[in-house]
């Protein structure tokens, strides 16, 4: 299914714009219980989704629906707190129309963040993953369908997950203290969560997290020629590995409990990507 047609996505722009005159050099989609970095935000104007033509909301805990731009870590930033997901029946067009539109506001770069289930054994709930590679199993993919003009169809995913973005995060998480593990985030498109034998094949095919985001926002950003860097919060150990069953509550609970490593290292990671 298709990207959002560019006039729509001018036309959010066009709107953000007139509340948010100075554009944004960073994006940031914040995902599941990870919103309150937002409140981090200087001079900030906050925007419900519903005042930006097209933009689409989310219905899901824990994803509040309002697009902040402001300042932070000496960067002017917009945030994206909360995103719409395939599995609520969104088309592949607006799941990723506010990547698109943090592109549009001139963002060059943009820091995708989820909430995911550990498969790795070495990552325990309330680590903090950056995200180096992914597995697109969703079966689906925006960039199907009529090429847009100046765009290019086969786009090269070597260097999905930008090599100076990642190094920056790590370079973030030293002078912080905080531990910053690395893997690769298979992304599903749920909405349920995984069998144990989907976990099993998922392990045998290299991932070391699980979730049902980022990946199509990923291959968005990657043909619009935006740099794109990706961090999870592991919020449960995933199926099969955890002996109990799996709740959004617990996903949302961790992810409250992580806050504090995660706004900071977020932080420094803007800091850095200035430097
Ligand atoms: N599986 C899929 N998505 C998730 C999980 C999980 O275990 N945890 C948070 N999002």
């Amino acid at each position: 299914m298709p990207l959002p047609e560019p006039s729509a996505v001018a036309a959010a722009a066009v709107a953000v714009g007139q509340a948010a005159p100075v554009p944004p050099r960073i994006g940031l989609v914040l995902g599941s219980g990870l919103g309150d970095f937002a409140d981090q935000l200087s001079s900030a104007v906050r925007l419900p989704y519903s005042q930006i033509p097209s933009m689409p909301t989310s219905g899901v805990a824990g994803h509040a629906g309002v697009l902040h731009v402001g300042e932070v870590g000496g960067q002017r930033v917009a945030c994206l707190q909360g995103r719409a997901h395939a599995y609520e029946g969104h088309p592949d067009s607006s799941v990723v129309f506010g990547a698109c539109l943090l592109a549009e506001l001139g963002c060059e770069a943009v820091i995708l963040t989820n909430a995911a289930g550990g498969i790795d054994p070495k990552l325990r709930p309330g680590a903090l993953m950056l995200i180096t590679d992914h597995l697109n199993l969703t079966g689906r993919n925006p960039l199907i369908g009529p090429v847009q003009a100046g765009r290019e169809r086969f786009i090269d995913m070597t260097h999905a997950y930008d090599l100076q973005l990642c190094a920056a995060a790590r370079r973030a998480a030293a002078a912080k203290g905080i531990a910053l593990d690395e893997g690769v985030y298979a992304g599903l498109l749920g909405p349920n969560y995984e069998t144990p034998a989907e976990i099993r094949m998922l392990a045998a095919l290299g991932a070391s997290a699980v979730g049902m985001s980022t990946v199509l926002e990923v291959l968005a950003l990657r043909q619009l020629g935006v740099r794109v860097a990706a961090m999870s919060c592991v919020t449960n150990l995933a199926a099969g590995i955890s002996t109990t069953p799996l709740t959004h509550e617990e996903v949302q609970q961790t992810a409250a409990d992580a806050r504090e490593r995660f706004v900071e290292l977020l932080t420094a990671w803007l800091t850095e990507i200035g430097h």
